[in-house]
């Protein structure tokens, strides 16, 4: 599949040169589909979405005096971020410090991240004059991205450790663009979609184009693996999904099919979406699962959609994190065996993003849980696994 006219001809092919040292990567096994052909990796990997952010001390000195949007132009910063899960948890992948909202300020849109607010747009997009002030994404526009993930994948290159590389998706950062900040109920983009379905389609191929720009720099400057976050999907029946977002979705994550890394499609509230997620331009290699669906109900889906087995990441509810140790533990146990039991792969993971009130040391001792599983059937630790219990 062709990329983008404007990107880089060459890529570097899967399993090139650069990625040896990151072969059996337990993350990259699972991503790559290695468990449906009957490989397991040594251990079930784990990451945590939002990783990188508000819940580490060391993040937070690091950004002191910084907006986000300005931390996420200085690659140095950058990288520093992105490492310091690793360096904290040992969990099995980085994911690149940025935002949904970063492609959209590298094309010129005007946005900001208010503190305690969220995204705020400087000028909605409601009608054809908006959205024509929607410039398309160009790869010049993302040298300081393309440097960041230089120096992220550098620094993981002597922890194994590989690299995610995101975006959000258009239905999502068109929820933003339309409302013109966070809501709850998303009511303009959905009276939008519907009362002017070219204008919609048009919008969403245009946020296409910029998510897929985005996704395809990360990759071509060394990002080992993407995940597509459609953080708002939940709030459209499946029709309307089928109807309105698909195509876009596939368009974002086609920028991306020729370079060969594994894709991750996630969103929240997704239980009825979740067969048509996994198809998405041709079926995925992973599905997110938010906590209210079991992960193995939710591979079923997955399977029933993409026509044939995918991998499952996901899915302890993040409010489990400040539960007394003995019953997370029980609930970290509940959602692996859950995961083993959708029998394609599972990476481990919350069900939405790490709070920023979430206690790093419980995330640590969930990391060495996760790494201590051996299986329902195994030899399951009793004991505690970072500290000897309690
Ligand atoms: O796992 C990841 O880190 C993936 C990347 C990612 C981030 N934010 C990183 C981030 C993704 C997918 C998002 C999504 C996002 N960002 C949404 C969609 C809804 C969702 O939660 O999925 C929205 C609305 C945003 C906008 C945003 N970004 C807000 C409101 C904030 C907090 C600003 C503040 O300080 O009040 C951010 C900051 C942000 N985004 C951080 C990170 C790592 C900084 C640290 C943190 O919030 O913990």
């Amino acid at each position: 599949m062709p990329g983008p006219a404007d990107a880089p001809a060459t890529a570097p092919a899967p399993g090139a040169p650069h990625e040896e040292h990151l072969r059996d990567a337990p993350y990259l096994r699972v991503a790559r589909g290695d468990v449906a052909r009957g490989l397991r990796p040594q251990r079930t990997p784990v990451w945590f979405m939002r990783q990188a952010g508000r819940s580490l001390p060391e993040y937070r000195a690091v950004r002191e005096g910084t907006t986000m949007l300005q931390s996420c132009r200085n690659p140095e910063l950058v990288a520093e971020i992105t490492l310091q899960p690793v360096r904290r948890y040992g969990v099995d992948a980085a994911i690149f410090y940025s935002d949904i909202v970063v492609p959209l300020e590298a094309a010129g849109v005007g946005v900001e991240i208010v503190a305690g607010t969220g995204p705020v747009i400087a000028e909605p997009v409601r009608t054809r004059a908006d959205l024509e002030r929607v410039p398309e994404l160009t790869p010049d526009r993302l040298e300081h991205v393309t440097e960041a993930v230089r120096l992220s994948v550098q620094q993981l290159r002597a922890t194994g450790t590989p690299l995610i590389g995101f975006a959000g998706a258009p239905f999502t950062l068109a929820s933003y663009l339309v409302e013109g900040g966070p809501s709850r109920d998303l009511l303009r983009t959905k009276a939008l979609m519907h009362a002017d379905p070219q204008l919609w389609h048009d919008l969403a191929a245009r946020l296409a184009q910029i998510t897929g720009a985005f996704l395809r720099a990360q990759v071509l400057a060394g990002a080992s693996a993407v995940q597509l976050f459609d953080s708002w999907v939940g709030s459209l029946s499946l029709a309307d999904y089928e109807r309105h977002v698909v195509p876009h979705s596939a368009a974002a994550l086609r920028a991306v099919a020729d370079l060969g890394v594994p894709r991750t499609h996630f969103g929240t509230g997704t239980g009825e979406l979740l067969g048509a997620m996994a198809a998405v331009d041709g079926g995925v290699d992973v599905l997110g699962v938010d906590f209210r669906v079991p992960l193995d109900v939710g591979a079923a889906r997955g399977r029933a959609g993409a026509g044939r087995p995918v991998a499952v990441q996901g899915n302890l509810d993040p409010a489990l994190l400040s539960a007394p140790w003995q019953v997370l533990r029980g609930e970290v146990r509940r959602v692996l065996a859950a995961g083993e039991r959708a029998g394609a792969g599972h990476v481990f993971n919350l069900g939405h993003g790490v709070p920023p009130s979430a206690d790093p040391g419980v995330l640590a001792r969930v990391v060495d849980e996760v790494h201590a599983w051996r299986g329902a059937e195994g030899d399951v630790p009793d004991g505690d696994a970072r500290d000897g219990g309690e």
